[in-house]
């Protein structure tokens, strides 16, 4: 029936499908063009764009027309692409040149694009342009020490993110294990070295302290000048929607996307700065928001310091009996009504493959209020027919736009056969067809949607194509050949997509 609806749509929206196919399919009314691809050269220095693109933001240059500054992240690299190394080598025998090639392919990079007869264009003749990646020194916010250290070296696994009030970029660093391990704490508080699962082999030859990534970084658009912002917190940060609460404070919602891991909230104590702040953990049973700070007796008992305890979020967010959740992702705000949405995008190992979409409602709508009401708004699985959401965007009118994440290994296997490759979804959020998602975009082999984010007029919809060909082992058995086609090997784009006018 929900298939009949679409297809009778006064909307005009047929759906596709779900099938597993090398391209970027569109459904009737929208058309797209690549914007930039991994490898293309964004400067005179002959820098390049990152691999990998995920988050995207677009902020306009003041009094100008259809032009501005786009942030976009490289969360991770696929190593046989990027530097030649053999992904089920060991990563011990990763050479130092393969480590540094990769290691420049990650992080953000910032291009200057304008809108040229109709279409979106890089300006690579910009002084703006420029990579950040994980040779990059950035300094903590507030000049504080970690772990011995004022500066970090690089950002990385940089996933999703958000734009402050006062127009400057923020990245997450999400799995950051994968790439110098973590540190975790024995029962007697003993610090102690652990590789990731998905070791990436960098920390053979460059060697930075776990502690140094997992931080929210903020950067200022035309000069690149970052910061990472230690007061919300180190976790698996996916993304961060900041939002100006009713008394001029700013409000940043988070997840962190671990299986059994919590959903934060942070509110600054100025209107202009996110240095200083207090973070929250949500407790969903009893509809509070939680502070992390050391006027709680259990984490005064534990940690030495605040430094100590943000650096330690997720242990000091057990300890305060936050709720675990499905792997929190992105969230958003919806424009119209106010409320929060957050996708979890499974659970495994808990019998939950498919996910869900949360929606939180502050008290008296008070983005600085410490109550709140959760409901799920929707259930992954064939009835939605989402499963795995992951990133969120609003459009202008107050429509939903939602990307899924079934993981490459698992994209038309078991559980997951009826929903095809990866896709972008469109869900209206009032009249006839409210909640009922559309899928109007799917992705090329392997790969997943992320990143959507508007334009100023609502009318392009920039997305990021990431991981085509992820499942490749081997250069003569490509996985994709997206989007060159041929015998080209696969290249992560970001595309801009026309909205048909009857959205
Ligand atoms: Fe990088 Fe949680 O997605
Ligand atoms: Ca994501
Ligand atoms: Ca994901
Ligand atoms: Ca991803």
């Amino acid at each position: 029936p929900l298939e009949q609806l679409a297809k009778t749509s006064p909307t005009r929206l047929l759906e596709l499908s779900p099938s597993i196919e090398d391209d970027l399919k569109l459904a009737p009314g929208f058309s797209s063009k690549v914007l930039i691809s991994w490898g293309d050269k964004i400067n005179k220095d002959n820098d390049t764009f990152g691999f990998n693109n995920d988050y995207i933001a677009y902020i306009p240059l003041e009094g100008l027309k259809d032009e501005g500054l786009m942030w976009v992240n490289h969360e991770y690299v696929h190593p046989l692409f990027v530097s030649g190394h053999i992904i089920d080598d060991s990563y011990t025998r990763k050479t130092k040149d393969q480590a540094t090639e990769e290691m420049k392919a990650v992080g953000g990079s910032i291009i200057h694009i304008k809108k040229q007869n109709d279409q979106w264009v890089v300006k690579t003749d910009s002084p703006y342009n420029r990579r950040l990646d994980a040779f990059t020194p950035i300094p903590f916010s507030q000049g504080l020490e970690v772990y011995g250290s004022k500066t970090a070296i690089g950002t990385l696994a940089n996933c999703a993110g958000g734009v402050t009030p006062w127009n400057t970029y923020l990245t997450c660093e999400e799995n950051y294990q994968n790439f110098f391990g973590e540190a975790v704490y024995e029962k007697n508080d003993n610090r102690i070295f652990q590789n990731a699962k998905w070791q990436m082999g960098w920390d053979i030859h460059y060697s930075h302290p776990p502690e140094h990534y997992g931080w929210v970084v903020e950067i200022e658009p035309k000069t690149g000048v970052a910061k990472k912002l230690v007061s919300l917190g180190r976790f698996s940060h996916e993304g961060a929607c900041t939002i100006r609460a009713r008394d001029g404070r700013v409000v940043v919602y988070m997840g962190d996307d671990a299986n059994d891991e919590c959903f934060y909230k942070f509110i600054s104590d100025s209107t202009d700065s996110l240095d200083s702040g207090t973070l929250y953990v949500a407790n969903l049973e009893s509809g509070k928001w939680i502070p992390l700070d050391m006027s709680n007796p259990i984490l005064k008992k534990k940690f030495k310091n605040q430094t100590e305890l943000l650096i330690r979020t997720r242990e000091a967010a057990h300890l305060v009996g936050a709720t675990k959740l499905d792997r929190p992702e992105d969230c958003e705000i919806d424009p119209i009504t106010g409320h929060i949405y957050l996708n979890c995008t499974n659970n495994v190992p808990a019998g939950r493959p498919y996910g869900s979409i949360h929606k939180f409602i502050e008290k008296n709508n008070d983005y600085t209020s410490l109550e709140f009401e959760s409901s799920i708004f929707l259930f992954g699985g064939e009835k939605s027919k989402i499963s795995c959401p992951d990133n969120l965007a609003f459009d202008k009118k107050g429509n939903l736009w939602v990307t899924n994440d079934i993981s490459e290994d698992e994209i038309g296997q078991g559980a997951y056969k009826p929903f095809g490759n990866n896709a972008l979804f469109y869900i209206p959020m009032s009249g006839q067809y409210q909640g009922v998602a559309f899928r109007v975009a799917q992705a090329p082999n392997d790969a997943e949607l992320t990143g959507p984010f508007f334009s100023d007029d609502g009318r392009t919809l920039f997305l990021s194509v990431q991981h085509p060909g992820a499942k490749t082992k081997d250069l003569k058995n490509l996985t994709s050949h997206w989007p060159n086609g041929g015998n080209e090997i696969p290249r992560p784009s970001v595309v801009a997509i026309k909205i048909p006018d009857f959205l």
